[in-house]
């Protein structure tokens, strides 16, 4: 069969990686891809948010199956475009459909999800420019520091943590009046939860799930989890504290509610569901959910699937995904993220990377990078991914350290502390 992938991230490539290894798979297009992509697949410089230019694609190379990697346009409704084409009738389509995506595109709907089907997650007020007065009572119930989030994708900027009630509420205003654009109309004010953040990761078919190798990414660009958020700078799997008392409670509080509701609010849900979690004092709390894999854990996940995937993902399409059994590796996986010095501000691209061929002991999934006069340049912030195996999450770090010894680019920056917090 041939695939088609959306996106152009580390993420696209561990699932590039892993699809290709699939007996079943004639044919890899990735659509816009990366220099990673490209030697394993066939990128296609397609804009992922112009859906008749997809369908196009997808008619004229026989694509079967679409995997939708970023948010974007599964928000913006890719998943009922194809739905309702009689020409795509026996497309495969791997996300879920606008309304699902809600749980993503939508904090205010996330929310209101969670409360109506029980799912235990911080307490909240959902502002909007018509009830300030409201809101700010509501403020003045939380402790320090508040938590402020536009309901809307804001690129992963959208929200604040702050220990000032006067700054609280003056952000709150200006979020109202569009720092974020549209994506602040309404923001959600949330009690603020002290914890160990992990990830979990389901996939569904809308009926049955089955759930993936969990996961903790490294969300601050400084050492010591200190300086601005970022979009991952690493992450391990397994979770030392996710044992199998976390992950039952993890199943039976967070997982088969939300799968429930999922069923009882008539989603067309045929994809990943990603579980932003809180650990409170052995107990899990929803921080967020997405509609798609997370990025840089896709890096550590993947890598410990050992089923193939193609037939997961044609059953989850088929809603069979009951009968098939997912195997887990026993190994543990890790990644650090190589970012360009500067990121997540003002950063250069267009910097030779250095070193690729050397590296033998961990898998280098390519993020910001293309080719550029037969030689790989970056071209975005994050720059690779390097994940590796070992017996535990400490030796797998070891080799990824060693290996990015090896690759080297102009003003290159990583963290050298992944994990310090997980050693006992
Ligand atoms: P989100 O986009 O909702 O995942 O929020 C981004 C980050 O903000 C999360 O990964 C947490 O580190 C932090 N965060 C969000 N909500 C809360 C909360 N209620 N309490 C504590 N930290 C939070
Ligand atoms: N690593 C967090 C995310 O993908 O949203």
């Amino acid at each position: 069969m041939n695939v088609l992938i959306l996106g152009s991230g580390g993420r696209e490539h561990a699932l590039a990686w892993k699809i290709a290894q699939s007996k079943l798979l004639d044919k890899l297009y990735v659509a816009p891809g990366n220099a990673g992509t490209l030697q394993i697949a066939e990128n296609v410089p397609l804009n992922i948010l112009n859906f008749e230019e997809i369908s196009e694609f997808i008619i004229s190379n026989k694509v079967d199956m679409l995997v939708v990697g970023p948010e974007d346009p599964l928000v913006n409704g890719i998943v009922d475009f194809f739905s309702i084409r009689p020409e795509h009738n026996n497309l495969m389509v791997i996300g879920p459909g606008k309304d699902g995506a809600q749980l993503e595109g939508s904090k205010d709907f996330a929310k209101k999800f969670m409360q109506k089907y029980n799912i235990p997650t911080a307490r909240y007020h959902t502002a909007t420019n018509e009830n300030l007065e409201e809101s700010i009572e509501f403020l003045k119930t939380l402790d320090p520091p508040f938590v402020l989030k536009a309901d809307g994708l804001a690129a992963g900027k959208g929200v604040l943590i702050l220990n000032d009630f006067e700054e609280t509420v003056s952000e709150l205003k200006n979020i109202l009046e569009g720092k974020f654009g549209n994506a602040g109309s309404k923001v959600v004010i949330e009690e603020y939860m002290d914890g160990v953040e992990c990830s979990v990761f389901v996939i569904t078919d809308g009926r049955s799930y089955k759930i993936l190798p969990e996961a903790k990414d490294y969300k601050r660009i400084g050492e010591n989890n200190t300086g601005l958020n970022t979009g991952g700078m690493g992450a391990v799997s397994p979770v030392s504290f996710y044992d199998e008392q976390f992950a039952a409670k993890v199943e039976n509080s967070i997982i088969k509610p939300t799968i429930h509701g999922i069923k009882e609010e008539n989603m067309d849900y045929k994809g990943f569901i990603f579980f932003g979690l809180i650990n409170i004092k052995g107990n899990p709390y929803v921080i967020e959910y997405n509609v798609r894999m997370g990025d840089p854990e896709t890096e550590v996940v993947i890598p410990r699937i050992e089923s193939d995937l193609l037939p997961v993902l044609m059953s989850v399409s088929g809603k069979e995904l009951e009968n098939e059994n997912i195997r887990v590796d026993a190994r543990a996986v890790s990644t650090v993220m190589l970012v360009s010095g500067g990121y997540p501000e003002e950063y250069e691209k267009g910097k030779v990377i250095y070193g690729l061929d050397n590296v033998t002991e961990s898998i280098v999934f390519h993020a910001g990078t293309s080719v550029k006069d037969s030689e790989n340049v970056t071209s975005g912030g994050r720059v690779l991914a390097v994940s590796s195996y070992g017996d535990n999450i400490f030796e797998a770090l070891e080799k990824s350290y060693k290996s990015i010894k090896k690759i080297k680019f102009d003003k290159m920056y990583y963290r050298k502390d992944l994990g310090n917090d997980l050693k006992k």
